[in-house]
């Protein structure tokens, strides 16, 4: 029976966790033959396959025409199968089983960029995590089937490049014009880590010797013009190299190491097997056309997918609930190399920045679900910050706990017993807790569970005993899904200071022993508990979650004075951050007084600046509308919070007076010597810049205008030109054309352009309308869509007026264009619930005129969950 696409819309897709079976095959081997023409592509595979369980022959396939295939030598006829729209079954299959299929594809006029697909004139590529293997030929399209690949590839010489997996084996001539290459990878990997890659590009080479002395050639594939932008990554790739051999031991594998950028891409960056897949967003660094942030970006990305090799692809995923055993362990790797790269503060705080203003709004709406989610409708939907920055902050946990020594002694253990497999979340925690000898299987309960906990603290001083009382309390948000919620284990990391002196107090050994403290670490796993200091002459002021030692909401009654104090004398730099943004949330959201903070940013500035220019730059981060938006759960005003916002902003360029133009004067980029020390003072200069236009000073335009002329850095001149465009000064429309000019061929700098527009606070649907109608803009890019898309949503004002019309639009376009995308962008309204009356029936009505209007599961399932609150 040949079942056509069954056009009836099945009731439940759903996938569960505890449905989990073994695949009734595994693969020895495949042979692929992928033959890219003009306008198709042949591919040709031979799987050899053993049987290990019960069942049908199952091979997975998506929108793939079926030239032929045969079992064991033997043609199959229509009838010896069953092919629907996502699956071809073969029943009463013998052990041992060679099939030989036959598809061809059109990756020329893929838009999803998913499988294989057309990037550019001159390019295509592969992106096949998590299931776009099954679009480029019929297959066990699953992490648990692992395989040795061998890969032909050809082409038309028009493309000299040919890549796939692994080592170059053969390489020659295909006839009228055609060439080809053999690829074998010696390391068995499961579908999602396939790549190919055909094109006209250019390469930039290096090469590294492991720690176990063998040569390992690098490569980074580009457009010609854009190779002397692929110096930074080389460099943070090498970098990377060497860090997860002196961290973690891991020496790289293969001869070879290829990258290759594209700038038609979903997402950042993929690991595929030695043949990353990167946006040209993650890859391409250089002063003169990308900020000091995407240059930091990229260096972590590249560390990120260089360290997939071991977590990830020697060791993968049994399925895709357990996503976050390799995405939350390769982010916290990743986070913990950056640390390294620069201030190690900063990184940490600008983590936390973004856990807090994506994951913990996440994690308290409608889209919420455990770190590993035990159901899905389309993975692709599961790609989120719950699973990688949640997911992180479980691995950081684990690691503060067991200290450096005991952590390395873990990893060792999960890459002794796993390497070669596909395993689950709980495996991992064994393996952790074994090498280590400390039980952590208590940490599962976060995996499994959603929610952000509130961990509620108490001091209280007791003079006669000289003694302080810590009590602690948790709680989570009850979940119509997850009844059982309960108690996780919270390391608190923890100092106490001298509230006259500022100094740190050493704590009391004997009496940190008998309270569980260890290392400065407290591990609370009750409902409540407390802790005693003793020996102390006066009331301390406490210090806790230094360097957010856990993901967790923390209510403490601080006073506004106490966390001034902290902001001024704690030594912990993420902490110092965290007391002013406690201090400016409660400006913004509770209406107390400025002035504490005021005095206190006045105090410690100068010392922060001279020793650490990009901390100083952080203390400054007057939380966003957007993150401030998400701490509202009803009654939400974008336009109340936009004023009080913009009232503190003029409230501090008026208070530092003329701190504010002196520091400006005076900060010298070209005088540092590190790049982090030049950023930190380029991010200063910024913000001065634009206290100075809130200041009206008289000169703010001319001196912006100069620095955007004056300089070759694109950190500096965005600065800028920000300040000139959004304040709509008479520059202007001068510096947006010259922009335009200078960088019209420069894809990424010009994202910066739509971006600045769209970002514009007085955005309306009229000068949206006129970026999204530019010749230059593309709804086949996806980087091209998120600077305007992004830009706009910079404003929630924006977003919550004329803007949720451009993303409603935009899910409806991207449903059958590009699901992935429409499903992420439409994200953006989720927490539509929260606004007040009328908007949120305006919303909401909204959202549910486009239920019948959308039919990939991706937005479906993503608005389904959205109005389901
Ligand atoms: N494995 C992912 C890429 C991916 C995710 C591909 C989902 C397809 C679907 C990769 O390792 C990754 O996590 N990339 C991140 C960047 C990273 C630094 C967190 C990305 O692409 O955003
Ligand atoms: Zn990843």
């Amino acid at each position: 029976m040949n079942i056509a696409a069954n056009p009836v819309i099945e009731a439940d897709q759903t996938v569960y966790l505890k449905d989990y079976q073994k695949p009734s095959y595994l693969v020895d081997s495949i042979h692929l033959d992928i033959q890219v023409y003009d306008d198709h592509s042949l591919v040709k595979s031979k799987l050899v396959m053993q049987r290990q369980a019960a069942g049908d022959l199952v091979l997975l396939g998506r929108d793939l025409e079926l030239q032929s295939i045969t079992l064991n030598g033997k043609t199959l006829t229509n009838e010896q199968y069953q092919l629907d729209a996502e699956q071809l079954v073969i029943a009463n299959t013998p052990d041992l089983v060679e099939l030989n299929i036959e598809v061809l594809i059109h990756p020329e006029s893929n838009t999803q960029l998913e499988g294989l697909y057309q990037a550019a004139d001159n390019l295509y590529v592969t992106q096949n995590e998590p299931e776009g293997f099954r679009k480029i030929t019929f297959y066990p399209d699953r992490p648990d089937v692992l395989s040795v690949f061998t890969t032909r590839v050809e082409a038309d010489k028009k493309f000299p490049v040919l890549l796939a997996n692994g080592n170059l084996i053969e390489a020659g001539e295909a006839g009228e014009g055609r060439h080809y290459t053999v690829w074998q990878d010696p390391t068995k990997k499961p579908s999602y880590l396939f790549a190919c890659v055909i094109g006209d590009l250019a390469v930039l080479k290096d090469r590294y010797t492991t720690s176990e002395g063998s040569d390992v050639a690098l490569e980074i594939y580009a457009e010609a013009k854009d190779i002397p932008k692929c110096h930074i990554a080389m460099e943070a790739l090498k970098h990377s190299m060497r860090w997860d051999e002196e961290h973690y031991g891991r020496p790289y594998d293969l001869d070879n190491y290829m990258i290759v950028a594209t700038s038609a891409f979903n997402m950042g960056a993929m690991e595929n097997k030695g043949l990353n897949i990167f946006n040209t967003s993650c890859v391409l660094a250089d002063e003169e056309y990308t900020t000091d942030a995407a240059i930091m970006r990229v260096q972590s990305v590249i560390a990120h997918e260089y360290f997939h090799n071991w977590t990830g692809n020697r060791i993968t995923c049994r399925d895709w609930f357990q996503l976050c055993l390799k995405e939350g362990l390769t982010v916290f790797r990743d986070q913990s190399f950056s640390e390294d790269l620069q201030s190690a503060a900063v990184q940490r705080i600008d983590d936390v920045a973004v856990l807090k203003s994506h994951q913990f709004p996440e994690d308290s709406g409608p889209l919420s679900h455990p770190p590993r989610p035990d159901h899905f409708v389309e993975i692709n939907n599961f790609y989120t910050a719950t699973v990688y920055e949640k997911g992180a902050e479980i691995n950081r946990m684990m690691a503060t706990l067991l200290g450096k020594e005991k952590f390395r002694q873990g990893t060792d253990e999960y890459f002794k017993r796993h390497d070669g497999q596909a395993v689950t979340v709980e495996d991992w925690v064994a393996a952790l807790s074994a090498g280590s000898g400390v039980d952590l299987s208590a940490f599962l309960i976060w995996y499994n569970q959603p929610g952000t906990p509130k961990l509620q603290a108490q001091g209280e001083y007791d003079a006669a005993n000289q003694s302080y009382r810590l009590s602690l309390k948790q709680s989570l948000k009850a979940h119509a899904k997850y009844p059982n919620l309960k108690a996780v284990p919270i390391p608190v990391a923890l100092a106490l200071f001298d509230a006259e002196t500022g100094e740190q107090l050493v704590l009391n050994a004997e009496a940190l022993f008998e309270n569980g403290v260890k290392d400065g670490v407290y591990l609370f796993d009750q409902n409540e508990a407390s802790i005693e200091f003793t020996g102390l002459k006066a009331a301390p002021v406490v210090s806790l979650l230094r360097s957010f030692s856990a993901p967790v909401n923390l209510e403490f009654n601080y006073s506004d004075e106490q966390l001034a104090f902290l902001l001024q004398y704690e030594t912990n730099g993420f902490n110092q951050w965290q007391a002013a943004q406690t201090l400016l949330e409660r400006i913004l959201l509770n209406g107390h007084n400025a002035q504490t903070y005021l005095d206190a940013i006045q105090k410690t500035l100068p010392f922060v600046i001279a020793k650490d220019p990009l901390l100083a730059s952080r203390l400054f981060d007057v939380p966003t509308e957007g993150y401030l938006g998400s701490r509202i759960d009803q009654d939400y005003n974008p336009i109340v919070l936009n004023e009080a916002r913009e009232a503190l902003l003029n409230t501090l360029a008026r208070e530092l007076g003329g701190f504010v133009k002196e520091t400006y004067l005076s900060l010298d980029p070209i005088a540092q010597k590190e790049f982090s020390q030049a950023m930190g003072v380029r991010a200063l200069k910024n913000i001065m810049l634009s206290l100075l236009a809130r200041q009206g000073d008289s000169e703010v335009f001319d001196l912006a205008y100069e620095q955007y002329q004056n300089t070759g850095n694109m950190s500096e001149r965005l600065g800028a030109l920000k300040v000139l465009v959004w304040n709509d000064s008479p520059q202007a429309q001068e510096v947006l054309q010259d922009f335009y000019t200078r960088f019209k061929d420069e894809a990424l700098s010009l994202d910066q352009w739509f971006m600045i527009q769209a970002a514009h606070p007085k955005a309306t649907a009229e000068s949206i309308a006129y970026l999204t109608s530019h010749a230059d803009y593309d709804l086949a890019v996806p980087n091209r869509i998120r600077s305007v898309s992004g830009g706009l949503n910079a404003n929630p004002v924006n977003t919550w007026s004329f803007g949720v019309q451009h993303f409603i639009d935009l899910a409806k376009y991207l449903d059958e264009k590009n699901p992935i995308v429409g499903s992420r962008l439409l994200q953006v309204l989720s927490r539509w619930y929260t606004l007040a009356e009328p908007q949120r029936s305006q919303v909401k009505a909204e959202l549910e005129a486009l239920k019948s209007q959308v039919k990939s599961k991706n937005v479906s399932e993503t608005l389904n969950s959205m109005l389901s609150i």
